[in-house]
């Protein structure tokens, strides 16, 4: 049998292979702290809840709903745009997704040809690189530098891959560092997106995500000709991963091919879910707050205990994870496997989020602080 060749350059989803793992360990009786997937523990908001339970009620719940979405979902997009960022959009300006990663991975068919490039960050959320492959196109990556708080250099992109690009995926808050971009930068990288005719997405997952006091930014923000795209996600600010539901908002060319190429792979998101997001976008302002608040404290006793283990970290301002450094003498997978045999403790390995990851290790604050303080304060003084 023949396999498509390009999936030779495809890796299993990094998080599927330590569900494997951890089953196994748990099976044999062991006591084991997920810290890998950034998969919140937070309940679903009870609005959200009857949402999704009201609107089974609905006679078209079951029927197939527009491809692009439904329209109160587009709306409550719109509205909720409106009044965090003070952007207005029009309805062909919002399109639904099957939760952002669909969307990610499809718009690199919407925008680029078989062998164009597509420039990423490294480290990165493993999709951009992957889909980018899956699609018969090739990453570039760009390294995310500590120096530069880890936003994106591009004068590390060379002539000829700047002008053989169509595309470019950038990630604020970012998954795995926690840096956040502000508006200065993101008008820098569309100002080089425009004049180069490349698309800029921003990747905006974890825009809700960020430390008390501090205010949400979109790329939108400083994109007043609508220029570029933003995605965003229920899933992490309402702890909806298995809902499966996001949006992509920006430049309506973009987003029709992307619709284009949606239309003939999907149908949309159950009715249902799409109601239960519009409730979400309705609850109150105080939620996302106590949100924040939440994983601050988690972080904060998470910062205090690796300072204590000597493990040395970023402090980010965004998202709910830590990157860390491996300590000295140990290679990235012997430090992961430490953790997992001597302490229960599954973290990611940098090298997950691409090469330059590696000596880094990410921990997700997505257990409650008990269970941070216990698991973490196993460990003994490293370095
Ligand atoms: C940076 C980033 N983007 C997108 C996603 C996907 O989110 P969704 O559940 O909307 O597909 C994730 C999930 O971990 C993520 O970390």
């Amino acid at each position: 049998m023949k396999i498509n060749n390009r999936l030779s350059s495809i890796r299993e989803y990094h998080f599927k292979g330590i569900d494997d793992i951890k089953n196994k360990l748990i099976a044999e009786g062991k006591e084991i702290t997920d810290l890998g997937i950034g998969d919140p523990d937070i309940e679903v908001h009870k609005d959200i809840i009857k949402g999704l339970i009201e609107s089974l009620r609905y006679d078209d719940f079951n029927r197939y709903p527009p491809y692009d979405g439904i329209n109160g979902l587009k709306k409550a997009i719109i509205k909720y745009y409106r009044e965090i960022f003070q952007v207005s959009l029009d309805m062909d300006e919002v399109l639904i997704l099957i939760g952002s990663k669909e969307g990610i991975s499809n718009i690199i068919p919407a925008v680029c040809d078989i062998g164009d490039y597509v420039i990423v960050p490294n480290p990165r959320y493993p999709v951009y690189e992957m889909c980018s492959y899956i699609w018969g196109c090739k990453p570039y990556k760009v390294p995310l530098k500590e120096k530069n708080n880890y936003l994106i250099d591009l004068s590390n992109v060379p002539d000829v891959i700047r002008k053989r690009s169509k595309l470019m995926i950038v990630n604020y808050p970012n998954n795995p560092t926690g840096a956040t971009a502000d508006k200065k930068f993101y008008d820098e990288i569309l100002k080089y997106c425009v004049e180069n005719g490349i698309v800029l997405c921003n990747d905006s997952a974890y825009n809700e995500i960020i430390r008390e006091g501090k205010e949400p930014i979109s790329l939108l923000q400083v994109d007043l000709k609508k220029q570029a795209v933003e995605f965003g996600t229920f899933s992490k600010t309402f702890n909806m991963t298995g809902f499966r539901i996001g949006y992509a908002v920006g430049n309506r060319e973009v987003l029709k091919a992307l619709l284009n190429v949606k239309s003939n792979l999907d149908s949309s998101q159950f009715k249902p879910i799409q109601y239960s997001a519009i409730r979400a976008l309705s609850i109150d302002r105080d939620y996302v707050n106590s949100i924040r608040k939440i994983y601050d404290d988690r972080r904060k006793i998470a910062e205090s205990i690796l300072n204590e283990k000597g493990i040395s970290f970023y402090k980010g301002d965004g998202t709910f994870y830590i990157w860390c450094k491996v300590p000295n003498n140990y290679t990235t997978d012997e430090w992961c496997q430490e953790l997992l045999s001597l302490y229960g403790i599954i973290v990611t390995p940098g090298y997950a989020f691409g090469d330059l990851g590696h000596g880094c290790f990410r921990i997700a604050l997505t257990k409650g602080k008990g269970v941070i303080y216990k698991s973490l304060n196993k460990l003994k003084v490293y370095n």
